[in-house]
């Protein structure tokens, strides 16, 4: 499959242009931002590499065909097609999955039940064998988008989506995305040096923060990707980029990294994530309050970043005990983290006034449905309340 073919990368809302930036910072053209991927394009070889290295992305989509399909009969007749046994082993595995808007009554399932018959009767049509198929992401995997009457099928080169790093098996209380967590940190401005994460919850924040210090793809935590499942995965080939990968490796994450927070079950979690992630020996961990947080003085050879993710309080009455936190983190910006650029992720705008700083920037994200801000400040020495 030495072909290229549009790649469709999909991200969750609100990441697009920090994975826009991953994909052009790896040397690929970015032929088109959408609100929930970006567009490149490539063969398997790329496909292999935006698995192995993204951090923002949730699937790498190869895209075989786009058609008209007005009808679910139609949509079988055109995907039948494809030379389905040219990617898919039919002594192997396959996945298909479907997202149907716009259709009406037509739902994903039976659109995917259609998908999956064309594959299978083609490939035993051609090879007189058929592969198994079912949900288990542990083989090929097939994508279908039908919008309206127009329908685009993909090899999913990913299948589990990508946030599944692997290492959070403990996610403790409202947990990060693994995807949203690290655009968080670049969008901070993090790369390498002091990183500084009090409230730590399960440590996703800090994770991903050493994974960008240490140059670590974070694909090569995974086990398992779909193209290892498609019949032209070639396993030197990808063991090459994850040698290379581990040749770009930095020894050091550039400065300390600290996570504390005041529940000691959220740091036991943190700390099995970070050593399931095999990063606990660049993680440092305390149990205390967040003003309490020990905070390595930052130069200019040694920048620092400090980010906190406090509780939203949707619930009634929450919002008057969390106005005296987020009060108190904008006292402890000022008090302890001077020259240091510090963050507050919050789904709260009401709460987040509280911080009582100047931002810097407001950068806008979804923590799922919730619309998010990472207000940014610059805390120079002396940065005074409500500046
Ligand atoms: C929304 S969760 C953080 C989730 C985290 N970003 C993750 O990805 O898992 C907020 C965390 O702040 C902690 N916390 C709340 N108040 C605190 C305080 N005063 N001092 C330290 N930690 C606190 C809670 O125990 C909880 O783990």
């Amino acid at each position: 499959m030495s072909e290229t073919y549009p790649l469709l990368i999909t991200c969750p809302k609100g990441l697009s242009s920090w994975l826009r930036a991953e994909v052009e910072a790896l040397g690929l053209p970015v032929r088109r931002e959408l609100p929930l991927g970006v567009e490149t394009q490539g063969g398997l070889e790329e496909a292999m590499r935006l698995n192995l290295w993204l951090r923002t992305g949730h699937r790498v989509l190869l895209e075989l065909r786009h058609f008209h399909a007005p009808d679910a009969s139609l949509l079988h007749a055109r995907a039948v097609k494809l030379p389905w046994e040219e990617w898919i082993p039919e002594d192997g595995y396959v996945t298909v999955s479907a997202a149907v808007n716009n259709r009406g009554r037509e739902h994903s399932g039976h659109a995917a039940l259609k998908i999956k018959d064309a594959v299978v009767d083609r490939i035993r049509k051609k090879t007189g064998q058929r592969p198994d198929s079912g949900p288990d992401q542990r083989g090929a995997s097939v994508f279908l988008y039908w919008q309206g009457d127009s329908a685009t099928l993909y090899l999913d080169t990913s299948g589990e989506p990508l946030a599944r790093r692997g290492y959070k098996l403990q996610p403790h209380k409202a947990p990060l995305q693994e995807t949203l967590a690290a655009g968080i940190v670049m969008a901070a401005g993090h790369k390498r040096g002091l990183f500084v994460n009090p409230m730590c919850g399960s440590g996703s924040l800090g994770c991903e923060a050493a994974l960008m210090s240490l140059n670590r793809a974070p694909g090569l935590l995974r086990e398992r990707f779909a193209f290892m499942g498609l019949k032209t995965y070639d396993p030197g080939a990808f063991q090459r980029l994850c040698a290379e990968a581990r040749a770009a490796e930095h020894d050091s994450p550039g400065g300390r990294i600290v996570l504390t927070d005041h529940d000691p079950a959220a740091v036991a979690a943190a700390r099995a994530n970070a050593e399931r992630a095999g990063l606990a020996p660049f993680l440092e961990f305390a149990v205390c309050d967040f003003r309490e947080t020990e905070v390595p003085e930052a130069t200019e050879e040694q920048p620092g970043c400090v980010i906190l993710n406090p509780e939203y309080g949707m619930r009634l009455g929450e919002e008057d005990v969390l106005g005296e936190v987020y009060s108190a983190i904008g006292d402890f910006f000022k008090q302890r983290c001077s020259g240091y650029t510090g963050g507050v992720f919050t789904g709260n705008p009401i709460l987040a006034k509280r911080v009582g700083l100047k931002t810097r920037r407001r950068i806008p994200f979804f923590n799922a449905k919730i619309e998010c801000r990472l207000l940014l400040y610059e805390l120079y020495q002396g940065s005074r309340k409500g500046e």
